[in-house]
């Protein structure tokens, strides 16, 4: 159906010819066909023109006009897929991107890791506990955490209870939105009770306080109340790593003559499954979507070009966002290599700096942590690397959660690792918490404000 010639070889299901990495093995193949059929059947959770949309704004982050604020969990889990759990997720967001839009000045786009974020790529098949071997946990939307052999076969069963929850969690972020829960009038909207006893308390105060003189100034100067910039809109991400799950939600959409995932407006290409020849940027390289692919240390400049020309030839702005994961330890050395090996392909693709996945480790006592410190240091180090080499950095990807967890060390209140065992609930990687969240954004924002002063009185 696709006329374009870059595109006359593809369809939704051309990524079957390629190896794809990182897919469950269902006993039942009939089973998961059946499933898909079902899931093609289904209305879709989200529109082009919304998808659109986005990408124009991803466009406007490229030119440095706007920046993306991109978090949620490692992986959503069902259980989680509660009024709460979803609020305290959007007051969250909503938290850093106020701080974000005061520091950095600029309009902060909003993408949820979330209303999909439920399957996993896993660095072994298996795991084996007590000389027990069973299949590894892919997330939710394949199999469950728990370490029996019916929690842990691959069920495609799952698949439509996991779409059926992305789209009441997506439900009900946009009535919470369009009932003006997002409106920059309202941020006591967004409390979220550790601001009471918190020591970032009196600095979020200021923040809130200077937002709202502004809104206030600007109200009494132009006689208007300002709606369009304080109602903005959320979009949804997840990776896309279950093709076949992927491929049911892809539709022909007649009016834009292209071929849409409809199941999220952003989903994104993980580490493990960026393979040029896979069935991953086979499937990628024909949706219209604005799509991320994480960039880590384990990928050579050469693989970086080839993955920017196979997934924007046509160099679409907004289309293309790199999410660079390298780690404070190798950010240093492996990112200027990357910018410049970018720039030489003559696209421009949005640079976002995702600090979890390059920062984690394991505590003595068998936890998967990350140090706020390291996290910190990544974010810091990227925006001072993307300026040295003439670049910006455009956003950050971090895993995150509006509860009071205890998963990763460090930050205001001093997070010990003897402390992680409290709080410890993330089924997969270690996520910041509420106040972690929105302290990393204040240093973000603190940040480019001091870069910002530095750089008028070198001026005058
Ligand atoms: C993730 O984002 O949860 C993830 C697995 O990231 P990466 O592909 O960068 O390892
Ligand atoms: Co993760």
């Amino acid at each position: 159906m696709s006329k374009h010639p870059l595109f006359a070889d593809w369809h939704p299901a051309s990524w079957r010819g390629r190896p794809a990495a990182q897919q469950p093995h269902y006993a039942d193949p009939d089973a998961l066909a059946r499933t898909i059929e079902v899931l093609g059947r289904l209305p879709p959770l989200v529109v082009s023109w919304e998808i659109e949309a986005l990408r124009a704004k991803l466009a406007a982050a490229e030119r440095g006009e706007q920046f993306l604020l991109q978090g949620g969990d490692c992986a959503e889990s069902f259980d989680d897929c509660e009024s709460d759990n979803i609020a305290r997720r959007l007051k969250i967001l909503l938290q850093m991107s106020l701080v974000l839009l005061q520091g950095l000045k600029k309009p902060v786009i909003r993408v949820g890791r979330f209303a999909g974020q439920y399957a996993k790529p896993r660095s072994a098949d298996t795991e084996t506990r007590d000389g027990v071997t069973l299949p590894c946990y892919r997330g939710d939307n394949v199999n469950r955490p728990g370490f029996t052999p019916p929690e842990r076969a691959p069920d495609p069963e799952l698949l439509l209870r996991g779409y059926e929850r992305a789209s009441l969690t997506l439900n009900f972020v946009r009535a919470l939105i369009d009932g003006g829960f997002a409106d920059l009038h309202h941020p006591e909207y967004w409390d979220l009770g550790f601001l009471r006893h918190t020591p970032l308390r009196e600095a979020y105060q200021g923040i809130v306080d200077s937002i709202a003189e502004s809104l206030e100034f600007f109200e009494s100067m132009s006689g208007q109340r300002v709606h369009a910039a304080t109602r903005c809109e959320f979009y949804t991400s997840h990776e896309g790593l279950h093709l076949a799950f992927e491929q049911a939600q892809t539709r022909y959409i007649a009016r834009q003559q292209r071929w849409y995932n409809l199941s999220t407006h952003m989903p994104w290409i993980g580490m493990r499954t960026a393979a040029l020849d896979g069935a991953h940027v086979e499937y990628f390289r024909g949706i219209a979507n604005p799509i991320g692919v994480k960039v880590g240390a384990g990928m050579s400049a050469e693989w970086l070009q080839e993955l920017v020309s196979t997934l924007n030839p046509q160099q679409i702005p907004g289309r293309l966002t790199l999410i660079h994961r390298f780690g404070s330890k190798h950010v240093e050395q492996r990112l200027p290599e990357m910018i410049a090996a970018v720039r030489a392909t003559g696209a421009r693709v949005l640079w976002v700096c995702d600090p979890m996945h390059g920062n984690t480790e394991t505590t003595a006592g068998g936890l998967k942590t990350r140090r706020f410190e390291n996290i910190l240091a990544e974010v810091e180090a990227a925006f001072r690397i993307h300026e040295d080499c003439g670049s910006t950095l455009g956003g950050v990807h971090v895993e995150l959660t509006g509860e009071d967890v205890t998963e990763c060390v460090g930050g205001a209140r001093g997070l010990r690792e003897a402390d992680l065992a409290r709080a410890y609930r993330s089924a997969v990687d270690p996520r910041l918490n509420a106040e972690q969240s929105l302290e990393l954004a204040m240093r973000i924002a603190q940040r480019v404000r001091s870069e910002r002063q530095r750089g008028a009185r070198n001026i005058k």
